[in-house]
């Protein structure tokens, strides 16, 4: 297929191999921490919906922890999911996965037929007017009773923390506009997206002086559109 690769794509498909190492210096474990931290919270489930799953280390442990799950995982590089396909071979669990290479935006995704939505570090590619057009989309993919696994960084209320968020926050925005054109200049708080009518919180981590959350919702009986 004769594809022109975004910005972004390419980008990513650059970082791909040594992405694990970018945040080693600053964040040491804590994001993979963060991308584990609620795993445990969900019940079995049957059909799980990841987006911008990058390299696959949180894929990894959704196979290995939701052993009966089947996996659609849409992302946008075919390097990051060349290393998703090698750790689900890993854990024996291939068969589970069905991959979509291309972008989350325009990817048709079936209303109410996933149990669970998986967005970890993803949403903050997007800028706020991207976000309040695409996630209620992304959101609809998830049935009733199902659940939305979100996380992401946020820019804590008040002192040292939030002086602290605010300037790895710039740091990071600059080196990915620089690598990926990434177009948002500071993270997006996603929670004022969420209708408290539909999205109920179930469980909440968060990690790093609280710069990274982790944040479990389950769509409330009946509210499916
Ligand atoms: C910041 S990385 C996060 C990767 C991983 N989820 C993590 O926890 O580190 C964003 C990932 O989303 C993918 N991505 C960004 N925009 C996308 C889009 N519009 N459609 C599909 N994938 C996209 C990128 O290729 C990259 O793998």
């Amino acid at each position: 297929m004769n594809r022109n690769p975004s910005r972004s794509e390419r980008g990513y498909d650059r970082l791909a191999g040594w992405y694990w190492l970018l945040e080693q210096p600053v964040f040491r474990r804590d994001l993979q921490r963060a991308r584990e931290a609620c795993l445990v919270d969900l019940p079995p489930m049957k059909r799980i919906l990841m987006l911008g799953d990058g390299d696959g280390r949180l894929l990894q442990k959704v196979l290995m922890t939701q052993p009966q799950a089947k996996v659609v995982s849409v992302e946008q590089s075919s390097e990051m999911i060349a290393l998703q396909k090698r750790r689900a071979a890993s854990v024996d669990a291939s068969h589970r996965v069905e991959w979509i290479q291309g972008d989350a935006i325009t990817v048709p995704l079936q209303t109410g037929s996933f149990d669970c939505l998986v967005a970890a570090f993803f949403l903050d590619c997007f800028t706020e007017v991207e976000l309040s057009h695409c996630l209620p989309g992304w959101l609809s993919c998830v049935a009733n009773d199902g659940f939305f696994y979100h996380v992401d960084f946020v820019i804590p209320e008040n002192g040292w923390r939030r002086m602290r968020a605010k300037f790895w926050s710039w740091i990071m925005h600059r080196f990915f506009r620089w690598q990926t054109g990434l177009q948002s200049a500071s993270v997006v708080p996603v929670e004022p997206l969420l209708d408290s009518k539909v999205w109920a919180e179930r469980s909440r981590r968060e990690l790093n002086h609280g710069f990274i959350r982790s944040v479990l919702y389950q769509r409330r009986s009946s509210q499916l559109c």
